[in-house]
């Protein structure tokens, strides 16, 4: 063969390695990419760090709102300019599970690091290999978070953190099954559910003893699941706890609305059979925790023929009001005895209107439901289709509603509806927030006041002496 055949032949057998090797190389990192883009779904990363109404994919700017203030959620992108482009995979690490910037500052908890603490090395890695090669750069910056003082300081969550902050990843029950197992790390470290589940305390920590026994979420509810037979989901049947998780929707039991709605909508209904699975599989095995429910939320109810008989008579009343605006607003849809039709579902037999709390009832309808094509229209200030309702409105048709189809012990005061309006129930932390500052400036004369009390005295003394 002569030479230049011979380097030919060379040259195509060193391309053709090459070309094998490079093609090996991408297929191990697909994997990688690919599973990191399902953690990334299973985790809801993009519910919270894409704006709302066509925001570009995690480029950050959508506002949570906390009883503090907003805090709007940052550019997550490989943007160098504006986003995690320029972070190792140990500083994405640590930001995820503790809650720390590549810049050192600290995060707030409305990124949920709490629970992300517990997902492990090899899902970290996956979730970074996703974000650095898959996920569009964004050279967007978004709005910044401005707390008022003193959370502006966030040097005070290094305090929060050691109080609050589990570090390690999730350990696996050796006495469970593999199924429970995953399930449990669904729901603790990817899936965040304690997040809304679970209630807080004044420093707006989980309480741990009360895991997923039920939390406010703004202006919304996120009952008990535990696997209580009437305060949580032990009455459900696997079947219709999958069918809840998948599509929000059980007839004759519950609607996923509000912040559950949007769970299902980007990340829930995405998830694979057996993962579903798995998280029922924990959930019907938690703690249970009882409330002071006597039965389950979706047990109350019937049709009611009030209707009927009400109809015509003059709208003076309270009962009346809630009588007339629900026959005007409601029944259209959810039909006059309240029974729902195919497509729309029933307000008895509904864990909305048979619980304790009326917080998801008011909020369903101030707000609306737009999770699905054929949503519930909202009545409250965003109102676009409907007639607006008032405060008052608002808290006579839910009274009627759940007079005639839910839980009749429970009754809604327009001041309900404002505080549900308004983004939920305050804690003390902000409560007390705007005494800060004058508490201070009191402290600070009383001291000083002190102090040239002691300097005067010192003073008197060295004279007398
Ligand atoms: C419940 C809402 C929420 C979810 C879900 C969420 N984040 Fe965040 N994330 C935030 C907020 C809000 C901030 C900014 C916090 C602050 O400013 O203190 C943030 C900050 C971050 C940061 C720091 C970025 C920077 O600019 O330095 C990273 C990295 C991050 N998130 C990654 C993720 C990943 C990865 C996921 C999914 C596994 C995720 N987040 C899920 C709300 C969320
Ligand atoms: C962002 C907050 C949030 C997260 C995260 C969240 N939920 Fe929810 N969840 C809610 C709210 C709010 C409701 C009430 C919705 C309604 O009735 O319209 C709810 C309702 C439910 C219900 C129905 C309970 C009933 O009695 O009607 C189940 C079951 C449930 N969630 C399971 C889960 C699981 C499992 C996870 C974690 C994989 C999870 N949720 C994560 C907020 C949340
Ligand atoms: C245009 C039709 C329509 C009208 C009018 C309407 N609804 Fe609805 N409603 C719906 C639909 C559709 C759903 C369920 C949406 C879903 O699950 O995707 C719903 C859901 C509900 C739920 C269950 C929410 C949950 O979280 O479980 C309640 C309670 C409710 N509506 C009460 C009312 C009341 C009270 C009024 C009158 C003020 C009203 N609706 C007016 C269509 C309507």
């Amino acid at each position: 063969m002569p030479l230049r055949q011979t380097l030919l032949c060379l040259w195509a057998l060193i391309g053709t390695i090459g070309f094998a090797l490079a093609q090996d190389a991408p297929s191990a990192s697909f994997n990688l990419i690919a599973r990191g883009r399902y953690l990334a779904m299973a985790a809801d990363c993009a519910a919270c760090h894409t704006a709302p109404h066509g925001g570009q994919p995690f480029a950050g700017g959508y506002a949570i709102e906390s009883p503090l203030g907003a805090i709007f959620s940052t550019n997550i992108t490989p943007s160098k300019a504006n986003g995690i482009g320029d972070y190792s995979e140990q500083d994405f690490a640590r930001a995820v599970r503790e809650g720390i910037a590549k810049d050192g500052t600290h995060l707030y908890p409305a990124m949920p690091f709490t629970a992300y603490a517990k997902i492990s090395d090899e899902d970290t890695e996956a979730l970074y290999a996703y974000f650095m090669h898959e996920v569009k750069a964004v050279d967007t910056a978004p709005q910044k978070t401005a707390l008022p003082f003193p959370f502006n300081i966030r040097a005070s969550m290094a305090a929060w953190n050691v109080l609050f902050l589990d570090k390690g990843e999730f350990k696996p029950d050796a006495s469970k099954s593999s199924e429970w197992n995953r399930g449990a790390y669904l729901a603790e470290a990817l899936g965040h559910c304690g997040t809304c589940h679970t209630p807080r305390n004044d420093l707006m920590a989980e309480i741990g003893t009360k895991s997923l026994a039920g939390g406010s979420v703004g202006s919304w509810y996120a009952p008990n699941i535990t696997s209580d037979k009437i305060a949580g989901i032990g009455g459900w049947s696997d079947d219709e706890l999958v069918q809840y998780l998948s599509t929000g929707h059980v007839a004759g039991k519950a609607q996923a609305a509000g912040p559950m709605a949007e769970a299902v909508e980007n990340s829930l209904q995405y998830l694979l059979g057996d993962d579903l699975k798995a998280l029922v599989v924990y959930l019907k095995d938690t703690k249970p925790i009882a409330s002071d429910e006597a039965s389950p939320r979706y047990t109350l109810g019937t049709p009611s023929p009030a209707e009927a008989g009400l109809r015509g008579l003059p709208g003076q009343s309270i009962q009346e009001n809630g009588f007339h605006v629900f026959s005007g607003a409601c029944a259209a849809c959810h039909q006059v005895g309240g029974e729902g039709t195919k497509h729309y579902p029933s307000l008895f037999h509904s864990t909305t209107t048979g619980g304790d709390n009326p917080d998801n009832l008011i909020a369903t309808i101030l707000f609306g439901l737009t999770r699905t094509v054929k949503g519930m229209p909202a009545f409250g200030p965003n109102a676009a289709f409907t007639d607006r309702l008032s405060d008052k409105d608002i808290a006579d048709v839910s009274n009627y509603v759940l007079q005639h189809f839910g839980n009749a012990s429970v009754t809604v005061t327009p001041a309900d509806v404002v505080r549900v309006r308004d983004g939920g129930e305050k804690p003390i932390l902000a409560a007390v927030a705007p005494f800060i500052v004058p508490v201070i400036v009191v402290v600070v004369i009383i001291l000083l006041l002190v102090l040239a009390l002691f300097v005067a005295r010192r003073r008197r003394g060295t004279v007398t002496a």
